[in-house]
């Protein structure tokens, strides 16, 4: 793992309406790290994902991806906001999977991770079509390329949504809670196959609820709380040394796991 920062957040906030839901967030993801983002229903998690992709224009502080500012640029001094053309080639560069898996269900498997390719990247048919198979099968589909959303399970489609991000060759993949809809006997193979990619060096910043595998899998783990990051560390610092009774609280849901 080298050291440079890829993703930087700098006191970064977000309100809708008058509610303000991120009060100056502070987070790095470096090089081939794993972030895993825990905290309570309502703490912010997602919104932050969604401002890091740009689905959210935040409205203080700076994201910089690669060193450069998300959304903006600064011009003589004040901020000015991107072009939708920029905006969509800097959000080319970021991946992002859902919960729901967002497939598109008139397209097959392989025609859903050839899209991107085709249409942002501008490759050919031939050639996003053998990105794909190479995904795919990455992922354990090969055989169901040809298949419909409506014809795979939910393991098997929340899977192509993670090929389909991935083909892409992001900087960095988001993933917010991609196995809370599965059932429970499929949500081993998804978190199997995120595994496999950290391990092949993907920079991936994730919102899970499935504490062992952010305890295994993460490098850096940081608790969200009402919109700030109350503590980040190692999984071993935050799951075993949590600091607030707010942490152990949270940690107690999840049945003793953490002693
Ligand atoms: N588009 C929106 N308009 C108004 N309020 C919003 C909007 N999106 C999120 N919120 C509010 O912002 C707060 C943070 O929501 P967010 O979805 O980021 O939380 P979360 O940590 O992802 O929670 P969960 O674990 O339930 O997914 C919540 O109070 C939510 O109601
Ligand atoms: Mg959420």
């Amino acid at each position: 793992m080298n050291d440079q920062v890829l993703l930087q957040a700098r006191g970064v906030r977000k309100s809708f309406g008058s509610i303000e839901v991120l009060k100056g967030i502070d987070l790095d993801v470096r090089q081939g790290q794993v972030v895993a983002l825990i905290g309570a229903s309502g703490s912010g998690k997602t919104t932050f994902l969604r401002c890091v992709n740009l689905l959210e224009e935040h409205d203080g502080g700076d994201i910089l991806l690669d060193g450069e500012p998300i959304g903006y640029r600064v011009d003589g001094g004040r901020r000015r906001r991107l072009s939708e053309v920029k905006v969509s080639a800097q959000r080319a560069r970021i991946g992002m999977v859902f919960q729901s898996f967002n497939l598109f269900p008139h397209l097959t498997a392989e025609g859903n991770v050839m899209l991107g390719l085709t249409k942002v990247l501008g490759k050919s048919k031939a050639e996003a079509r053998e990105i794909a198979g190479h995904w795919l099968d990455r992922v354990g589909l090969g055989e169901r390329r040809a298949h419909y959303p409506y014809q795979l399970s939910g393991g098997q489609q929340q899977r192509v949504a993670i090929a389909r991000a991935v083909a892409m060759q992001p900087r960095l993949l988001l993933f917010d809670e991609v196995t809370s809809a599965l059932d429970p006997e499929l949500v081993a193979e998804v978190l199997g196959v995120m595994k496999s990619l950290a391990e092949s060096g993907m920079t991936m910043l994730l919102v899970s609820h499935e504490m062992l595998f952010v305890r295994e899998v993460s490098n850096h783990v940081v608790f969200m709380d009402q919109g700030k990051v109350a503590q980040a560390g190692t999984p071993k610092e935050v799951f075993f040394q949590p600091q607030s009774e707010r942490l152990k609280s949270f940690l107690g849901r999840f049945h003793g796991l953490f002693g």
